[in-house]
């Protein structure tokens, strides 16, 4: 096991009629801003649930934070809240709200251009040191979508109009202080996002768990029993949007695949993210559909790192009974498998893109910014390409 450092300040709501609980967890004389995205919290009640529960608040509202949330968009928010003197931000919606708010919490600090904050920062993981960032104004969540476990967490992923660009920051500065997770939300998701999420969830959890083998069985079987769960709950929410535990196993599902308690210790790979982040910025995909495409080439590419737990994938989870030389290229074609099963297709023509094209600007963009990825760093923009061509 390797050696880790880490702390998680959120206290974390979780259940049924819990939004109420805003009252007691902002401070009293606190100046709220509070950000949604396009309007989904209007049309499932929520809204007028957190509405309710600061009555008794000063709120100014800040709604248009977009999927694959826009730096333009949040820095308007900067200005606002400047401008305002709020001291207290309460994101309300997606993974896209929550990740704006942080970086608007930030940015409101920074002294600078805040896209310094996207360029010049350091890994997103535990225990997301960050010499940037020294401050940041509180910050708590009502989340409405499993998938990116950002509200548990101290990462967020920013787009930029301008350039096509798509990058991540991380700062202990702005986990959430609470993140109140009440499943009940969920139940206006439309199909794809439902989709998205529990896909976002599993290659969240094999980018931690897919990679070199670092003898950590307690979390080997952590991440297994999350992807289990997500086998296991994925038809019952499809079937029955309103099931109440299917809806509540999968978020919490989504909370723990990337809150690292299951990870600590392990080693990541994130090849998939890092491509996938680049195929969202060029063509504006979903996030959770460029993983779906990604995710089977990298397991198949790097198969020789990955084979010990990829192995143990096939048995554990998959009930394989065949020859151990098998075991992996089994646990892929059932990743896929699962994940077609779903309704998520897996390669880029079926989202309209040419791989040759793709291929080429990922792997262009990795060689101008000399990255290279893989949990033992051999993945170069060749090898990138190699991949998005098979994709
Ligand atoms: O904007 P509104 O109207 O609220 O609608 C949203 C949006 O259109 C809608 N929605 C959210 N909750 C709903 C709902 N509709 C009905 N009922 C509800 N309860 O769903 C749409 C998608 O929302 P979004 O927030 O974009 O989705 P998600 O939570 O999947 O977030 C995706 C973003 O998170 C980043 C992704 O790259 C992407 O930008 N990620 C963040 C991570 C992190 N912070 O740790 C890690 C992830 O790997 C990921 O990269
Ligand atoms: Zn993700």
């Amino acid at each position: 096991m390797l050696n880790f450092e880490f702390q998680c300040p959120t206290k974390v709501i979780f259940g049924k009629d819990t939004i109420k609980e805003l009252s007691r967890l902002i401070p009293e004389n606190a100046k709220v801003l509070m950000t949604y995205g396009g309007g989904s919290i209007k049309k499932n009640g929520v809204y007028d649930q957190v509405k309710n529960a600061l009555k008794n608040h000063t709120v100014i509202e800040f709604s248009g934070i977009e999927p694959n949330p826009k730096f333009e968009t949040c820095m308007k928010a900067v200005e606002i809240a400047k401008n305002e003197n709020i001291d207290f931000i309460l994101a309300v919606g997606g993974g896209s709200v929550l990740d704006g708010s942080k970086f608007i919490s930030a940015a409101i600090k920074y002294n600078g251009d805040a896209w310094d904050i996207l360029t010049k920062s350091t890994p997103v993981v535990p225990p997301f040191e960050n010499p940037m960032i020294k401050d940041a104004i509180s910050l708590g969540a009502v989340i409405t979508l499993p998938a990116t476990g950002s509200e548990m967490n101290a990462g967020a992923v920013i787009s930029k109009i301008e350039g096509d660009e798509k990058l991540a920051f991380g700062s202990n500065k702005v986990y959430p202080c609470f993140s109140i997770i009440d499943p009940e939300t969920t139940y206006s998701l439309p199909v794809r996002q439902t989709i998205n999420g529990i896909i976002d969830t599993f290659v969240h959890v094999m980018e931690q768990y897919a990679t070199i083998d670092v003898n950590t069985p307690m979390q080997d079987y952590w991440q297994l029993g999350i992807i289990k769960t997500l086998i296991e709950e994925a038809p019952k929410v499809l079937a029955n949007p309103n099931d109440y535990d299917a809806r509540a196993n999968i978020f919490w599902c989504a909370t723990c695949g990337l809150n690292y308690w299951a990870t600590l210790g392990t080693v990541g790979d994130w090849a998939t993210h890092m491509i996938g982040h680049e195929i969202t910025a060029f063509y504006g995909l979903d996030h959770a559909q460029t993983l779906a495409i990604i995710m089977p080439r990298v397991l198949e590419y790097q198969k020789e790192t990955k084979a010990t737990k990829l192995s143990k994938m096939a048995y554990e989870v998959f009930g394989y009974k065949g020859e151990e030389k098998d075991a992996a290229d089994f646990a892929i074609k059932e990743t896929e498998k699962f994940f077609n099963s779903i309704g998520q297709k897996t390669k880029l023509i079926d989202y309209g893109v040419d791989k040759k094209e793709a291929a080429a600007k990922v792997s262009e963009r990795f060689k101008e910014r000399g990255v290279i990825l893989g949990e033992n760093q051999k993945l170069t923009p060749e090898a990138v390409y190699e991949i998005l061509n098979r994709c």
